[in-house]
C-alpha cells in the first residue's frame, strides 16, 4: 500500500546494458517513477515528468525554446515565474510579451510568427483572474505555438487543462498536491509523445530532479488531495462572501462569486472554485496592519496547504516584479492575499473580521 523509499543513487547491473530499468537515480528511480504515474493519473495524461520544484519544471520545459523565440504569457503570472522570464531567459535570447489573457483577443494581438508558446496560469496569482483555456489553446494553436497552463491554483481536481486544449501543465506540486508545507516539488504533464520524449531528456540532462524521499513525501500528501481541495473551496467561498460583506473592505477577488468577471469562463472550466482568495483594502499600511493581527491565519508565503495563510504579495510573494508593472497589472499595495485552509471556517472568517475591526 506504501511506495517504499528508494534512497540509491546507483543500481547494480547483471551485465553491461543489461538492468532491470533503473541504472542512476537523476536518470530514473523507482519512488520518482511511481510518483510520476500517480501525477499522470490525476492530470489524466499520458506523461508526467516530476522536478525538484515548479521552477525546476518551468526551467527544464522553457529549455526546449531557442534564442529569438517568443513567448506570450499571462501579466500576472507568478512572480517567480516573471522573474525566470525576465532575468534569466531573457540573457539567452528569449523574448516576452505580457498580456492579459483574459481577453483573448490580447492574445491574438500579441501573436508574431516568432511565437513559440503562450504561458497561462488560471486561476492567477494574486488576482484570481481566469482564463478561458480552450479559447486561448485554440488562437495560440493557429498561429502554430503550444500552450503551457500552469495549474497551481486549481490542481488536477478542479481543472484539467489538457482536456481544455493546453499541450503541457506545469505544476509546483509544493503547493496542494504536497499539502502539508512539508516539501517543495514540480511536475511536468502532457499526452503529446516527441515532447515528452524531449522532456525526459532534459529531466536527466538538466538535472533538477525531486529526492526520493521527497517523491515519497508528495505521493502521501497527495492522497488526500480531493478532500482538501473540497474543503479548502467550501471555506473559500464562504470567506470571500464575509469579505464582500466587510466594509474594512474595497474588493475581493474569488472566481466563486457572481461578481467576479470571469465567474461563468470559471464554472465552465473548473469543479469548484478553489482555495485562494484576494482582497484589498484601503492602502499598503491597512494591509500591513491586518496581516499583524490575523491569528489563525500565519503570516507566510507560500499556499495550498492544510492551514490557512496570508501574505502581502506586492512586498513577499510579488516582490520579483518592478512596481510599475505589478500596478499595471493590478496588484496594488492594498492587496492580500489568503490560502484557506482546513479549519472551522467559522473561525477564519471570526479571525479575519476582527483583523479588518
Ligand atoms: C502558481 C505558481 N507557479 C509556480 C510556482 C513555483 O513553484 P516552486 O516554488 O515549487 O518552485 C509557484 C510558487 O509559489 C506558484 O505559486
Amino acid at each position: 500500500m506504501v511506495q517504499p523509499i528508494h534512497m540509491a543513487t546507483t543500481f547494480a547491473q547483471e551485465a553491461v546494458g543489461k538492468h532491470q530499468g533503473f541504472e542512476y537515480s537523476r536518470t530514473g528511480n523507482p519512488t520518482r517513477n511511481a510518483l510520476e504515474e500517480c501525477l499522470a493519473a490525476l492530470e489524466d495524461s499520458r506523461h508526467c515528468l516530476a522536478f525538484s520544484s515548479g521552477l525546476g519544471a518551468e526551467t527544464t520545459l522553457m529549455l526546449l525554446l531557442k534564442p529569438g523565440d517568443h513567448v506570450v504569457y499571462m501579466e500576472d503570472v507568478y512572480g517567480g515565474t516573471f522573474r525566470l522570464f525576465d532575468k534569466v531567459l531573457k540573457r539567452f535570447g528569449l523574448t516576452f510579451s505580457a498580456v492579459d489573457a483574459a481577453d483573448v483577443d490580447a492574445v491574438e494581438n500579441a501573436m508574431t510568427p516568432q511565437t513559440r508558446m503562450v504561458w497561462l496560469e488560471s486561476p492567477t496569482n494574486p488576482l484570481l483572474r481566469v482564463v478561458d483555456i480552450d479559447a486561448v489553446s485554440e488562437v495560440a494553436h493557429s498561429h502554430g505555438a503550444s500552450v503551457c497552463v500552469d495549474n497551481t491554483f486549481a490542481t488536477p481536481y478542479l481543472q484539467q487543462p489538457l482536456h481544455l486544449g493546453a499541450d503541457v501543465v506545469v505544476h509546483s506540486s509544493t503547493k496542494y498536491i504536497g499539502g502539508h508545507s512539508d516539501v517543495v516539488g514540480g511536475a511536468l504533464m502532457t499526452n503529446n509523445e516527441e515532447l515528452a520524449k524531449l522532456l525526459r531528456f532534459h529531466q536527466n540532462a538538466v538535472g533538477a530532479v525531486p529526492s526520493p524521499f521527497d517523491c515519497w513525501l508528495l505521493l502521501r500528501g497527495v492522497k488526500t488531495l480531493s478532500i482538501r481541495v473540497e474543503r479548502q473551496s467550501q471555506n473559500a467561498m464562504e470567506v470571500a462572501r464575509a469579505l464582500q460583506d466587510n466594509r474594512a473592505v474595497k474588493r475581493v477577488f474569488y472566481p466563486g462569486l457572481d461578481a467576479h468577471p470571469h465567474h461563468a469562463v470559471a464554472a465552465r472550466q473548473m469543479r469548484m472554485f478553489g482555495g485562494m482568495v484576494s482582497f484589498e483594502v484601503a492602502d499598503e499600511a491597512a494591509a500591513l496592519r491586518t496581516l499583524e493581527r490575523l491569528k489563525i491565519f500565519a503570516l507566510a508565503e507560500s499556499l495550498g496547504a492544510v492551514e490557512s495563510l496570508a501574505e502581502h504579495p506586492a512586498r513577499m510573494t510579488h516582490a520579483s516584479i518592478p512596481a510599475e508593472e505589478r500596478k499595471r497589472a493590478g496588484v496594488g499595495d492594498g492587496l492580500i492575499r489568503l490560502s484557506i485552509g482546513i479549519e472551522d471556517v467559522a473561525d477564519l472568517i471570526e479571525d479575519l473580521e476582527s483583523a479588518l475591526a
